[in-house]
């Protein structure tokens, strides 16, 4: 039913009959005794706070008892224990547990007319006028409950593409409500800012980060929000980036313009979180991909303590698959953060069932979650009933939250805890798991194989168009398209012999990256330019490969909905039905995108379409 959607993974059955023994304590404590007291089966449970534990917001749980140090801590055991006692499939050791990383953020990339930037689920909870008073708090409550279930501890409500009004007297209010629901949750606000923002909103002449009249500008707009809000997180910037104002505007560098953000936030205990994925800006006719490192690298170390320098998990932007983006290898001497996209924007937006966890588990195989500081992910929520749009959308909400927590858990570890969560223990969280833990790679394989990446339609993103990203981007930001099909061949030359991006990495990577024989088949066509009739790896003719990959992803979507089909007695009509209709769309856009790149590069390799085909058309 549609109400279970909107209840997430959190289908606790209200029970009422235990005994929660806590101490006195704020609303945090509070919340997690009420959770509690209305769902835990068993008679009595004991909440501690214990001084001696560590202070970060961990906890051990082992059964009758929660301890924390906090009472975030206490919250999050209370959802741990909540969580074992919905589903089965794992069983779990004890022991004490706390958070890899210690801010683990949403990004609403929320506009403020209540619209969302690669939203596929509706308006924005937080700014869109669909929902008022007390339905618009208890939305955002729910919202709360479910971040904290996982533990996610930050939101910054607004796009990075946002307005400068975000800081008049009218956002700083709502935002401030918002804040006061969050908090008991654990959960800080952050906001997106505009670099331009005194200008733009009329107060200074200039935006120049070294100006006296701007400083003044923004120690008074952080002290405005500081009062209101004392816990504020701080801003997150994307700056001279795609077009929007930044410190090259006036001569000054990204370290100077964070840097006189960080100082006015700094007297707060506010931090800025600096976006890294900027192109078309200083380094403008560049290889897209190397901008990031081209920009950044000399000013490693430059950086004040509380600026957190945020960067996408590949170079270019959130495609099926990328190579992990090199910045990570380069600032040696600045606290870093992965962006992770939640939103499917390149994966199927709100109608294919893809699940996430795959994508970012191979992001860590390549950047240790050591060397990082936060971890943000690029929300898909908005007002929709189920929140997500695709009913396993929600998974990849809920993956990011747990792999922030603990990115050394399995994808199928997360999906089963998912499935059982939110499908019950009827169903064969096996079959369900194994779908979404193949879904990724299926998706890579019947959108962009072998390194192929933004054959996009332009503006929307959503099915294959082989030079969408002409109409996109100014050729001036960087040199397009990426594909480079010719008749000689396909992929961007990004050797040494070519814009030589391998040098960006890290050894082995680099070697292994640049030289041909060794580049993983996986990364062919991002970083090699090769004939049609290439041998890879596998001993297969590149052409040959191209095509069978396209069937493969298809085949995977076939079983899919083979698989939900005998499924079908164990999910409730609803979501079968709901879930049927998608992957119905999943298949006809897999053949669409087959259909459409083979042919458009067949112009080119002037090759027959010949592939491993056992029965799909
Ligand atoms: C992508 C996306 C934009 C977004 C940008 C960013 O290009 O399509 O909508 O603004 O990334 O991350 O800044």
């Amino acid at each position: 039913p549609a109400e279970d959607g909107h209840a997430l993974w959190l289908r606790y059955k209200p029970c009422g009959k235990a005994n929660i023994i806590a101490p006195q304590g704020g609303a945090t404590l509070q919340t997690a005794v009420d959770e509690l007291k209305r769902y835990w089966q068993g008679s009595e449970l004991k909440l501690i706070l214990n001084p001696r534990l560590k202070d970060d917001d961990g906890f051990l749980y082992n059964g009758d008892s929660i301890c924390s140090h906090s009472e975030l801590g206490l919250l999050y055991g209370a959802y741990e224990a909540l969580r074992l006692q919905a589903q089965e499939a794992y069983p779990r050791l004890g022991g004490y547990t706390a958070p890899k990383f210690s801010r683990r953020i949403l990004n609403h990339w929320d506009n403020l007319d209540g619209t969302i930037e690669c939203g596929y689920a509706g308006k924005s909870i937080f700014f869109s006028a669909n929902l008022k008073g007390q339905e618009w708090a208890g939305r955002i409550r729910e919202y709360g409950r479910a971040n904290a279930s996982v533990g996610i501890n930050g939101s910054v409500l607004n796009n990075v593409n946002t307005s400068p009004k975000v800081l008049t007297t009218q956002y700083i209010d709502t935002v401030c409500t918002i804040a006061n629901i969050l908090r008991p949750y654990g959960i800080k606000v952050y906001l997106s800012v505009n670099f331009g923002s005194p200008k733009a909103l009329g107060y200074t002449k200039t935006a120049d980060p070294l100006d006296e009249t701007v400083k003044k500008w923004w120690k008074k707009k952080a002290d405005e929000i500081y009062q209101r809000i004392p816990d504020f997180g701080g801003f997150l910037v994307k700056a001279n980036a795609e077009g929007q104002p930044g410190p090259f505007d006036y001569g000054r560098t990204h370290a100077e313009g964070a840097n006189m953000l960080a100082d006015v936030l700094a007297l707060h205990g506010g931090i800025v979180m600096w976006r890294s994925s900027v192109y078309g800006a200083k380094h403008k006719g560049e290889d897209r991909v190397m901008q990031a490192v081209s920009e950044f690298k000399d000013l490693d170390g430059l950086f004040k303590s509380n600026v957190i320098l945020q960067s996408k998990n590949g170079p270019l932007d959130f495609q099926p698959r990328e190579p992990y983006a090199p910045i990570f290898d380069n600032m040696k001497k600045t606290q870093q953060a992965v962006e992770f996209q939640i939103t499917q924007e390149y994966t199927g937006q709100g109608k294919h069932l893809v699940f996430l966890a795959p994508m970012w588990k191979e992001f860590f195989s390549f950047v240790a979650p050591d060397s990082l500081k936060a971890i943000a992910g690029v929300s898909n929520i908005g007002d929709d009933i189920n929140w997500c749009g695709h009913p396993f959308s929600q998974a990849n909400w809920y993956a990011f939250g747990r792999l922030a927590w603990n990115p050394s858990f399995s994808s199928d570890f997360i999906a089963q805890e998912w499935i059982g969560q939110t499908f019950g223990n009827e169903v064969n969280s096996y079959i369900l798991a194994d779908m979404m833990t193949t879904s990724r790679e299926a998706c890579v394989d019947y959108m962009m194989p072998l390194g192929l990446h933004h054959l996009f339609a332009s503006q929307h993103h959503y099915g294959p168009e082989a030079d969408g990203v002409k109409a996109e981007y100014p050729l001036e930001w960087c040199p397009i398209p990426y594909h480079k099909a010719a008749a000689d061949g396909i992929g961007f030359d990004r050797s040494s012999k070519g814009t030589n991006a391998v040098s960006q990495y890290r050894e082995p990577y680099r070697s292994l990256y640049d030289n041909l024989a060794t580049c993983p088949d996986e990364y062919l066509l991002w970083f090699h330019h090769v004939p049609w009739d290439y041998k890879l790896h596998n001993g297969d003719m590149l052409w040959d490969e191209l095509c069978a990959l396209y069937y493969r992803g298809i085949e995977q979507v076939v079983s899919y909905q083979k698989l939900w089909n005998e499924l079908r007695p164990q999910i409730d009509q609803e979501r079968w039905e709901h879930v049927n209709r998608l992957l119905a769309l999943q298949l006809e856009n897999a053949k669409e995108c087959r259909d459409y790149v083979l042919r458009y590069f067949q112009q080119f390799s002037k090759m027959p379409l010949k592939y491993n085909f056992t029965g799909v058309s």
